[in-house]
């Protein structure tokens, strides 16, 4: 299976501005890649202004330091990329984390589920707040909220905090994406599978058996690439996706179909 290079992708993004947060890493970066690529003006948002400033400069967008769980920094966040760009049409709400203090639910302590829930959920909760407004003036937006396969499985290796976190992305993605349909804002969840990313091979360097313990349930037998991952992203941040909203788009290698997979 061949992944799409740049030169092959094709502009649909053009004129749109889009804000990624967590773009200086992983799936976020692959899609501010991605959007540049389709023609998008990108605000990169990260914590980790190395990371951030070095992918705003790649694909000739703007950097813009920030901490989700901050209300006023989210805030400023948009504010900057509409002060820029005159719009905020795509926001990609994916800054996550996923720490290996966030276990089983009888080691995990009140601390990692707290800090889970504010990187993870509420972080979206305060990004949608911020957005919807710009949106709303519009006419038009697209947002689409990070979840994960894990909010639609059990697992027996638990990220008790993630998996929580991620379900309720899943609930409030669906609730907005209902509340506003009719003012042409599309609110649609991703749930990527294993990616291969730094946070997944960080946590799985710890651990090579609980990777291997992953893997065997994957049909197409690997983790995705970040760019696979992104290419969905640009879909559902197109016009291609106009009909698509409060959905729970999965791209999981055929996780959440398989029963027995192939050997
Ligand atoms: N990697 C996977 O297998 C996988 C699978 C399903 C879902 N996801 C989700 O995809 C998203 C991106 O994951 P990734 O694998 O690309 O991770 P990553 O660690 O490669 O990138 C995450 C980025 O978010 C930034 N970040 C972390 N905390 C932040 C904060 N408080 N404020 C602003 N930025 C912050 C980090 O600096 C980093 O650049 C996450 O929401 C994750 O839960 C990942």
């Amino acid at each position: 299976m061949s992944e799409p290079t740049t030169t092959e992708v094709c502009r649909r993004l053009v004129g749109r501005t889009a804000v990624i947060t967590g773009a200086g890493s992983g799936i976020g970066l692959a899609t501010a890649r991605r959007f540049a690529a389709e023609g998008a003006n990108v605000v990169v948002a990260d914590i980790d202004e190395g990371s951030g400033k070095a992918a705003a400069e790649e694909v000739g967008g703007i950097f813009v330091k920030v901490d989700v769980t901050d209300p006023e920094q989210v805030e400023a966040l948009f504010k900057t990329a509409y002060d820029t760009y005159g719009s905020v049409d795509i926001a990609f709400n994916n800054a996550g984390i996923s720490p290996p203090d966030d276990d089983s639910i009888l080691t995990t302590g009140l601390d990692a589920w707290r800090r889970v829930q504010d990187v993870n959920l509420t972080s979206v909760y305060l990004c949608c707040k911020a957005v919807l407004p710009y949106m709303q003036r519009q006419g038009r937006g697209s947002i689409i909220n990070t979840a994960s396969f894990v909010a639609k499985m059990g697992a027996a290796t638990s990220q008790i905090s993630y998996t929580a976190s991620k379900g309720g992305v899943l609930a409030m993605t669906r609730e907005l994406g209902v509340q506003f349909a009719r003012e042409g804002i599309r609110v649609n969840a991703l749930c990527p599978g294993p990616v291969n990313t730094p946070l997944l091979r960080e946590l799985f360097a710890k651990d090579p058996e609980r990777a291997a313990r992953r893997l065997v349930h994957i049909p197409v037998g690997r983790f995705a690439e970040p760019t696979e991952i992104a290419a969905a992203v640009a879909f559902l941040a197109s016009d291609d996706s106009s009909f698509m909203t409060a959905s729970e788009f999965l791209v999981d290698g055929g996780i959440g179909g398989a029963y027995v997979t192939p050997q």
